[in-house]
């Protein structure tokens, strides 16, 4: 963050924004607004503004949450990377339903998704996966994401196995590694407000359209 945007974050701290919500259209999808607010949480300074919860459930019903990092989202969905061994790829293979949350603490604003998960393509993910610097990508390899350390220096090993394995080469994709989609059905916008009459503004998906209502707070 620059020092221009902490001392706005700082300055602008439980005020919010309150803009009021846009007009809104027949036609009107939810990735238009989720734009329009994921590009103002970016110039608000907050950092990481793509981090969001995202709550798999177990096969027997056991609600599970964890913060992960929006990479992608368009009107297909939005994307986040991790390990396919991991508790959370686990339960959301066993049960594709998923939810996600943002919330701008500076912004006053909260999202909410709820939809189902599809894997993204190898060659996606690959894409994405050889972006990252060279630690992130053997950091990879080294962990066995929500497994139990047998010792404190396993991963510490396990990093330096790959780092001599991969040395001058191009570290390959992993294949318990890549992206989960999460396809909207479900996404509500809210906006803090004063007196707490704050805006809720719901879009959900009907017979492959959009539909939206206001709710009361
Ligand atoms: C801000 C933040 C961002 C994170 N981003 C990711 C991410 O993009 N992918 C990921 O696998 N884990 C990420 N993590 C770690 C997860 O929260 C979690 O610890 C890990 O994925 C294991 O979760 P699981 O055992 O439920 O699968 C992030 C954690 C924080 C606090």
């Amino acid at each position: 963050m620059t020092l221009f945007e902490k001392i706005r974050c700082l300055l602008t701290f439980g005020q919010g924004v309150a803009l009021p919500l846009p007009e809104l259209t027949a036609e009107t999808v939810p990735t238009e607004l989720f734009k329009q607010w994921f590009d103002d949480a970016n110039k608000s300074g907050i950092l990481l503004p793509e981090a969001m919860s995202v709550s798999s459930v177990s096969s027997c019903g056991q609600p599970s949450a964890r913060m992960v990092l929006l990479k992608e989202y368009n009107e297909e969905g939005f994307v986040f990377y991790t390990n396919y061994g991991s508790r959370k790829s686990q339960e959301l293979s066993e049960n594709t339903k998923v939810a996600l949350l943002f919330h701008w603490n500076v912004l006053q604003r909260q999202v909410r998704i709820e939809g189902t998960v599809e894997k993204v393509s190898p060659e996606q993910s690959a894409k994405y996966f050889h972006s990252r610097d060279i630690g992130s990508q053997i950091g990879a390899w080294a962990s066995h994401q929500s497994k139990a350390l047998s010792h404190d220096n396993q991963l510490k090993e396990q990093f330096e196995h790959y780092q001599a394995l991969f040395k001058d080469k191009e570290v390959p994709l992993p294949e318990f590694w890549g992206g989960w989609r999460v396809k909207p059905h479900y996404v509500e916008f809210w906006q803090g407000r004063a007196s707490r009459l704050h805006d809720r503004l719901c879009f959900e998906k009907q017979g492959g359209n959009w539909q939206h209502a206001k709710l009361q707070p």
